[in-house]
């Protein structure tokens, strides 16, 4: 009798765990129609965000980028890259047409977690101590024009409303960081002052998003390249506007026809995105309630955190690691997207990574394979949903650029370039974003898209921009 009475209570349990598994998948649904509910929502916002500041949820930010780098530039370029898990300073030696990026140096430190919500002061400080450390090692391979001060091209992760392409104000933090008096600071001036308390002599050229950075070193390789998508910790796309299409843009005569803009897609909001309770609570505990809705279901800061959600829920109703709630589960932030990534990239039969990244986070000893094969669902489910909503986004940016469809008398090619760890190193979260695209664009139209990961694009990039913006242009040029 007590077999039979343990085998009934464990067969509930899988029956209530498969029911959430099955609600889950069902609300996180994304058919093909939905998608393009989302990618029309997309485009719509995008030219309301255009039209008028604060027309939108999407801020469609105005880089002062107007002319992308085109392979000439020369000389050496710092970058500084801040904003996701790392951080990190490089210099490049740029060698012109023939001989492009001749050599590069970088260091990638993390950032202390208390930097994050800490002071703009103590963070800024940090950021110029260890860029002064890093240009002390500069060696003599890299040739600085006599005479010429250092410049740098900062790549600040976050979205600033700029006064021009060297200066800008932080309008909010996202991702995680909040420092509160940085907020309304012009970013530039912030960093420039740290440097002078370290004593280090370098002149800030450029500001950028790491959008606009991954769009620049994707330029500067293929012509083709209209666009830039990350997806990492956060997300975001930038692209090339036409410079009469930003009706907001007024009194600033354009120098060039075109204009970066940086979406800040990582807001973007609509009623067609399939949200569920566990992204509910998600926001509502996080550092931003309400805002970066599009970010906490696609990206990599929350991803595993879902994924822990649900598998709180199962264990507390469906009692689906026996009658204990494993203690190590209530940790938010535990599983982390790699986590997800690896578990989700099981192959082998008996699950054996679930099992490990089991035991080893959430000290579940014995899981057995009916539980782990739930558990790579689970994470499917929601890789797939934030994958397939990152590709509508995509066709959001094709439909508003009119490169969704067809155009008769030749193959116009458009390339997105991409970066960050979760399009990087997820090869089912990019494989489902990709495979979505092709099924929204249809084969025809996909063969002229192509979404390329552009390594390192963000730090290298504001390093170009720096090079094609150089406060020494003018004078070599006249
Ligand atoms: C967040 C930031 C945005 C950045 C993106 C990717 O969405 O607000 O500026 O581009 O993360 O790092």
């Amino acid at each position: 009798v007590l077999v039979m009475r343990h085998r009934m209570k464990s067969s509930g349990r899988w029956a209530k765990a498969e029911a959430i598994l099955r609600e889950l998948e069902e609300k996180c649904g994304t058919p093909t129609g939905k998608l393009r509910q989302v990618a029309d929502a997309m485009t719509v916002e995008m030219h309301a965000g255009l039209a008028s500041e604060g027309g939108s949820k999407l801020k469609m930010l105005i880089s002062y980028v107007d002319n992308l780098p085109t392979g000439d530039e020369e000389g050496v370029f710092y970058a500084l890259d801040l904003g996701g898990t790392n951080f990190r300073a490089l210099r490049v030696q740029l060698g012109g047409e023939e001989r492009r990026v001749i050599k590069r140096e970088y260091e990638e430190r993390s950032i202390p977690p208390h930097l994050m919500v800490g002071s703009s002061h103590e963070l800024f400080d940090f950021i110029a101590a260890a860029l002064a450390k890093f240009v002390a090692t500069e060696s003599e391979d890299f040739v600085l024009q006599p005479g010429r001060q250092r410049e740098l091209g900062f790549t600040f992760s976050f979205p600033v409303r700029q006064i021009s392409l060297a200066s800008g104000i932080l309008i909010k933090w996202t991702k995680g960081f909040l420092i509160e008096d940085a907020i309304g600071q012009d970013i530039v001036k912030e960093l420039t002052k740290a440097m002078e308390r370290v004593g280090l002599d370098m002149h800030v050229t450029a500001l950028v998003n790491d959008t606009v950075g991954t769009l620049a070193r994707g330029r500067y390789n293929n012509p083709d390249v209209i666009a830039a998508v990350i997806l990492g910790t956060g997300t975001n796309a930038a692209y090339v506007e036409r410079a009469n299409a930003i009706p907001k843009w007024q009194g600033l005569l354009p120098k060039s026809e075109e204009m970066v803009i940086n979406m800040e897609w990582g807001n973007f909001q609509s009623s067609h995105i399939p949200l569920t309770e566990y992204d509910q609570s998600l926001d509502a505990e996080s550092l931003n309630p309400g805002e970066q809705i599009f970010e906490k279901i696609i990206s990599g800061m929350y991803l595993g955190e879902i994924v822990r959600r649900v598998l709180c829920r199962m264990a507390e109703e469906a009692s689906f690691f026996g009658d204990d709630i494993p203690p190590k589960l209530r940790n938010p932030f535990i599983l982390r997207t790699p986590d997800i990534a690896a578990m989700h990239h099981d192959t082998s039969a008996d699950l054996k990574v679930v099992g490990s990244k089991l035991k080893d986070i959430l000290e579940i000893p014995n899981s057995s394979l009916k539980m782990r094969k739930m558990i790579v669902e689970i994470c499917d489910v929601v890789a797939t949903r934030g994958a397939r909503l990152a590709a509508a986004g995509i066709l959001g940016i094709l439909k508003k650029l009119g490169r969704d469809t067809v155009k008769e008398g030749g193959k116009q090619r458009s390339v997105i370039a991409s970066d960050g760890g979760l399009f990087e190193h997820y090869s089912e979260f990019r494989n489902c974003l990709m495979n979505t695209l092709k099924e929204l664009l249809g084969e025809e139209v996909s063969e002229s898209i192509t979404v390329e990961l552009s390594n390192d694009g963000s730090g290298i990039g504001a390093a170009l921009i720096a090079a094609s913006h150089s406060q020494y242009l003018e004078i070599e040029e006249s």
